[in-house]
């Protein structure tokens, strides 16, 4: 049992990390955030590294960040990982990341087991490598049943195809009898999307410096809050992510409304 804390609570952390941690739970945490992770390519060539080395480095903050979440009682965690316009780079770079899910599981898999965090998937499957499924399949299927955080991996993602296939779900199943046009509401056009089986997004963070949401969960995010930080993603730890939740509990979310309405 020992054990099992010491490893899920963040490592090194500090008494001063260990509190603030427990008062910003106690200040009511978002239920799913949202991560465009940027600057692996940056970090690394300010290293004269390989930008591959700046992915691998992301993808131990990936495991940091999903031992926060979890901890701090977070319901989802959707994290961009690759989008349906990074195939555009060179292949040496699409292969290094269409490794790193199975790296990523492979090592880390065990753990989310026990700790009852649940592995998703979201993106177009079809022009995946068939190594990269398996391993995203497998983490799927053996935790299936969990009930803790979701950490939800956007993988070959774009969000206007996801939209223009939701409207073309939704024609078909108008043509069909399935749904009548006039029932189309927000909720059912989300449930058409692959975010289906998360709420909207609370906190959208973004790291590097840039501003835009690069073709990300563009109708999802809606009334999300939004986070920029210059920290580039292999930078990122634990004290960012408390930075970036402090700053959503201040924050007032009026959904178009009026304060206190
Ligand atoms: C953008 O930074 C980052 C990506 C396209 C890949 C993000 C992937 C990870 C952080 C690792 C994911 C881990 C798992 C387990 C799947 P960039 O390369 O565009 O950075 P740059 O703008 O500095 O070039």
């Amino acid at each position: 049992m020992f054990n099992k804390l010491k490893r899920w609570k963040p490592q090194n952390s500090s008494s001063s990390l260990r509190d603030r941690i427990e008062s910003v739970k106690k200040a009511g945490v978002p239920s799913h955030i949202a991560i465009i992770m940027d600057g692996n390519g940056r970090w690394a060539k300010k290293r004269a590294m390989p930008r591959v080395a700046g992915h691998h480095e992301g993808m131990k903050v990936v495991r940091k960040i999903t031992r926060l979440a979890n901890e701090l009682g977070i319901g989802a965690l959707t994290l961009y990982a690759f989008s349906t316009e990074n195939w555009k780079r060179p292949k040496m770079e699409v292969d290094y990341l269409m490794q790193l899910p199975e790296e990523f599981l492979g090592s880390f898999l065990p753990e989310l087991i026990e700790e009852n965090v649940r592995v998703e998937m979201m993106g177009y499957q079809e022009n995946l490598p068939v190594h990269t499924l398996r391993a995203i399949n497998k983490a799927s299927e053996e935790t299936k049943n969990n009930t803790g955080l979701v950490l939800n991996f956007a993988l070959n993602y774009g969000s206007r195809a996801e939209i223009l296939d939701a409207v073309r779900h939704v024609l078909k199943d108008c043509q069909s009898g399935i749904m009548d046009a006039n029932s189309l509401n927000e909720e059912a056009f989300s449930s058409y999307l692959m975010s289906s089986k998360l709420a909207d997004p609370d906190l959208l963070i973004r790291t590097s410096g840039e501003i835009r949401l690069s073709n990300f969960m563009l109708w999802q995010l809606a009334y999300t809050e939004f986070w920029f930080t210059d920290v580039l993603w292999p930078d990122f730890n634990e004290e960012h992510l408390l930075n970036a939740v402090e700053t959503f509990q201040n924050r007032q979310r009026r959904f178009g409304g009026i304060q206190g309405s």
